[in-house]
């Protein structure tokens, strides 16, 4: 019969976890507390390993020792939850073998007493690392899969992450404060996840895409420097670092310029660096401007852990006379390169490989890769070889550097196509061909331009409207166009956009404009923004700010590759929690107090 509180629990205290005995605790009497990972009988003894979030700890029942606790240790099974009293004693001493793979591996703890607190059904699969589950499954029982070692490391890490993060800030005069979830809806930007009001039937709120117009209302407020961790909500297609409720570690600072950012951001990255991993790393991260990451890697997120450049060749291979460049070129295309040189383990590049590269590429929309492999003649083998003219080859080997034995790649399309197709094809070969180096490379992406095409050819903002332009760009800044600079920076880190954020515009009429320039009347204006164009009538402070994002941090950290590693209880690619089932319908009375007909 279980009676509702343990005796164990109420005579006794919990002395150690279950990672934390060691030879030096010999024949102390100790009391532990987690579930059975597994349990073993030998020649009338029962041996189990019991697991917390901590580690590991072997317990050994026998009749000799304890008679009843040694009967009650004959029902125990995979995953029951139990406390233990007993003894530590030598494994070597009582006749066993140490496990030096375990921190507790030259002890074991002799039961004298056992109570079962509760006891568990098989679970769906083995709480262990390295087991073969379909994810489904595991998120289906996501409290059992968030029970194995490896993700509760990731958890402790996550929460110790958090911890740094608000000592930091909190040393450097940051005052936490927070937002509203339920805000006004406002175009631009990421896609809201609507919330009816029942209260205003036929009205709603949008979920906080971001905190980004309060935090600035802080500015105006005059708190200075504002921080806070907290949750974003989008309504963005799904990606392995993309979840549509996320984690921001959001900032805003006045008074500041870029330099001041990037410093303080610095010291916050080194210090959970510090705290989390004991790595030290090497401050200030480099700073490449947009257009450069753009030519060089072909992305705004450049891993920087190995070289591989990219190379362009549009004005080299005019007049080549291949039809497939000529064609690009003259319809004011481009034509990007890279070249793998001798010495890069070519021995990967066959030609099956290169071949392959051309679906590869497919999903970027561009049409194809070009390959030739530079000959000690200065010719080229390639497919296309004798369509192409000995002076263009010449200007292109001159251009890219190639000597003999090298491979040169080529994307001819739109800029945007040949920059994302030569870009992933650069990551590709960087793993292909082994060139990634192990560690952290960081690095400041900045001058990021103003404005961006969507895809229907409309101008709208590349960050938010409320970034600043950059000083010298202010006179071309009628219309949205693509020569305007904004005052914006991402942080990358080995090609993850870990962070984002800007300057922002502290002068109504340059807000006014920025506005008008992205095409919004004067009362769209007011409706949307009108609050925020009132509180910059007040005097408010030159300011500026980032965010990041807590869940990719958390995810690099832990050497996971998916968010879903790192975030508790995370949806699926449709948005789905497999648990417990949400989305779902609603009765037809909560619809109708909410004022709302269902089409499907
Ligand atoms: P931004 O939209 O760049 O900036 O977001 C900041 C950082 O948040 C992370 N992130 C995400 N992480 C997981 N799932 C998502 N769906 C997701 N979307 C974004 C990224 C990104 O760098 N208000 C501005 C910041 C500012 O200007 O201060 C903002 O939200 O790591
Ligand atoms: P095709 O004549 O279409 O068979 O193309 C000849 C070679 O050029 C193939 O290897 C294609 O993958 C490649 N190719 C086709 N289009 C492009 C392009 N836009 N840029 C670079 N290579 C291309």
């Amino acid at each position: 019969m279980a009676t509702p509180s343990p005796a164990l629990l109420s005579e006794l205290k919990r002395t150690h976890h279950c990672s934390a005995l060691r030879i030096g605790n010999l024949a102390e009497e100790v009391v532990l507390a987690g579930w059975v990972a597994n349990r073993r009988d030998h020649g009338g003894r029962i041996f189990i390993d019991l697991r917390d979030r901590e580690g590991l700890t072997q317990v050994v029942f026998g009749p000799d020792v304890a008679e009843q606790a040694h009967r009650l240790a004959g029902e125990l099974r995979s995953e029951f939850c139990i406390g233990v009293v007993g003894k530590v004693v030598s494994r070597v001493a009582s006749g066993g073998q140490p496990n030096p793979r375990l921190a507790t591996g030259e002890i074991e703890v002799e039961a004298t007493r056992l109570e079962i607190f509760s006891r568990a059904e098989t679970p769906p699969f083995p709480i262990e690392d390295d087991i073969d589950v379909n994810e489904q499954l595991r998120l289906k029982y996501r409290y059992l899969d968030l029970r194995r070692p490896a993700l509760q490391k990731n958890f402790l890490l996550r929460s110790r992450l958090c911890q740094a993060i608000r000592s930091y800030f909190h040393a450097h005069r940051f005052v936490e404060l927070e937002t509203p979830f339920m805000v006004k809806y406002t175009p631009g930007g990421a896609r809201n996840f609507l919330v009816p009001s029942r209260l205003n039937p036929g009205r709603f709120y949008a979920l906080a895409e971001s905190p980004q117009i309060f935090k600035q209302l802080f500015m105006v407020a005059g708190f200075e420097r504002y921080f806070q961790i907290v949750r974003c909500f989008r309504d963005e297609d799904l990606r392995l670092d993309r979840q549509p409720e996320f984690t921001q570690i959001d900032v805003e600072m006045s008074f500041v310029v870029e330099e001041d950012v990037y410093g303080l951001m610095e010291g916050l990255v080194a210090a959970t660096w510090q705290e989390v991993l004991g790595v030290e790393l090497r401050l200030p991260f480099p700073r490449i401007p947009y257009d450069v990451a753009m030519a060089r890697y072909g992305v705004d997120k450049p891993d920087l852990r190995f070289e591989l450049p990219l190379g362009e060749v549009t004005e080299e291979v005019k007049g080549s006379g291949f039809r497939v460049f000529d064609s690009v070129v003259d319809s004011g295309g481009i034509v990007k390169a890279l070249r793998i040189s001798k010495g890069e383990a070519q021995d990967a590049l066959s030609r099956s490989f290169l071949d392959s590269l051309t679906e590869f590429v497919k999903p970027t929309g561009a049409k194809g890769v070009a390959f030739a492999r530079l000959l000690d003649d200065g010719n080229w083998q390639a497919p296309f070889a004798k369509a192409f003219s000995e002076a263009a080859r010449t200007r292109v080997n001159t251009k890219l550097g190639a000597q003999p034995g090298d491979v040169l790649l080529f994307v001819a399309d739109k800029a945007k196509v040949a920059n994302v197709a030569m870009g992933q094809l650069r990551l590709h070969l960087g793993q292909k061909l082994g060139l990634i180096q192990p560690g952290w490379r960081f690095a400041w992406v900045t001058d990021f331009p103003m404005f961006e095409q969507n895809e229907q050819g409309g101008w709208v903002a590349a960050h938010h409207p409320f970034t600043s332009p950059q000083p010298e760009d202010l006179p071309y800044l009628s219309v949205a166009n693509g020569r305007v600079r904004a005052r914006a920076y991402d942080l990358v880190l080995n090609g993850n956009e870990i962070a984002g954020g800007s300057i922002r515009i502290h002068q109504r009429e340059v807000q006014q404009r920025v506005f008008e320039a992205l095409g919004l009347s004067i009362d769209d204006l007011r409706a949307k923004f009108g609050f925020l164009l009132d509180a910059f009538k007040y005097g408010p402070p030159p300011h500026g700010g980032i965010a990041f994002g807590l869940d990719r941090l958390a995810m690099l950290l832990c050497g996971a590759d998916s968010l879903r590693d790192v975030v508790a209880f995370p949806k699926t690619q449709k948005g789905t929690d497999l648990m417990t089932d949400a989305p779902t319908e609603v009765a037809p009375s909560q619809l109708d107090e909410l004022a709302i007909r269902v089409k499907v």
